[in-house]
């Protein structure tokens, strides 16, 4: 049976912490895009996320928290931590942080690591479910494994809706593109994954200088090669659209010529760009087209993270 979605109500919250606490899988939106929401310190909940998303069992998954009081149940809180979630927090922003020894966070959650990857999401929603809950939440994006992350309750349901207890619909995500990883295990933090908080962001916040990461032990399936893949080929830096593609533009100078165009941000405006990424390469996969063209995006600001997530998708 299919889920449901519900408003975001008093009762619908409810219904979703209650069934949190069962043990349930729950379609959860954060201003990044929607989670696949378990408890995190419930191992079988935690097991029928990997199944619903047929996602590899190396891969870790992110711990939602309240807030720093909650991230400190699960890892080892440095000064580093201290500066960026007093900055980025609520926010995407995830810190990846050595695990404390009395941590009630799943093993499974964090594939065997002795390392815990840890957000504290700005969603409303997706706040009071943390906190009527009283516990971390396991959630990665709640797509199959490989597909393009859901920014609306719709794309849940399009997605995982066989294997979910309920979705809440908290809207179409503000942000749009997965949170920025950064590691702080290591001498120098490292970031392992792009997003709408940026290198010069963090490196601002801290006053020191931040390692591309690359060299972690673990394969993530967002540092995998092909990772939000649609159905049909991308073509990326296209000026020069053919009349069989479908054509992803940005600005207002566009060539002309795509069977199909949708446009990310017609004021050029990355932000803008970066919210309409995954529901414009959902709404275009389509066998109706030989491929996608895309045109080139700025390599700056939120844009480097746009352009992480468009050769991934091409690499398909
Ligand atoms: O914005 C987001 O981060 C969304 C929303 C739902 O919060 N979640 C999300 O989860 O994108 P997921 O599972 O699709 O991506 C989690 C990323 C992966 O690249 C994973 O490898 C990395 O976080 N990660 C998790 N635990 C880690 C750890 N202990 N060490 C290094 N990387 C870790
Ligand atoms: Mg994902």
């Amino acid at each position: 049976m299919a889920a449901e979605i519900f408003d975001t109500n008093d009762e619908s919250i409810a219904r979703a912490v209650k069934n949190l606490g069962c043990g349930a899988l729950v379609g959860m939106p954060t201003e990044t895009v929607y989670g696949l929401a378990a408890d995190a310190t419930n191992e079988k909940a935690v097991a029928e996320i990997f199944a619903a998303k047929n996602r590899p069992e190396f891969n870790p998954l992110i711990v939602h928290v309240s807030g720093a009081d909650m991230a400190k149940k699960y890892v080892i809180w440095n000064d580093r931590a201290e500066k960026l979630a007093a900055k980025f927090w609520p926010g995407p922003l995830t810190m990846v942080l050595p695990r404390c020894a009395d941590s009630a966070v799943s093993f499974l959650a964090t594939a065997g690591l002795d390392s815990i990857a840890i957000r504290s999401p700005k969603h409303p929603v997706a706040r009071k479910i943390i906190m009527a809950l009283d516990r971390g939440i396991a959630a990665p994006s709640a797509n199959r494994s490989g597909r393009i992350s859901p920014t609306t309750a719709q794309h849940v349901k399009e997605e995982l809706g066989d294997a979910i207890s309920c979705i809440i619909d908290g809207g179409p995500c503000s942000v749009g593109i997965e949170s920025t990883v950064l590691s702080l295990l290591g001498d120098k933090p490292a970031l392992l994954r792009a997003g709408s908080v940026t290198k010069e962001e963090i490196e601002a916040a801290l006053g020191e200088t931040i390692e591309q990461g690359g060299d972690e032990k673990i394969l993530s399936p967002g540092q995998m090669l092909s990772h939000y893949a649609p159905g049909i080929p991308i073509r990326l830096n296209a000026m020069n659209p053919k009349n069989d593609e479908a054509y992803i533009a940005f600005g207002n100078k566009i060539p002309f010529g795509a069977k199909k165009t949708m446009n990310l941000s017609n004021r050029g405006d990355l932000k803008e760009a970066a919210a309409n990424l995954f529901a414009t390469m959902r709404a275009l996969d389509s066998k109706e087209f030989s491929g996608i063209a895309v045109m080139p995006i700025p390599e700056k600001d939120i844009g480097v993270a746009i352009n992480d997530r468009l050769r991934r998708a091409a690499h398909g």
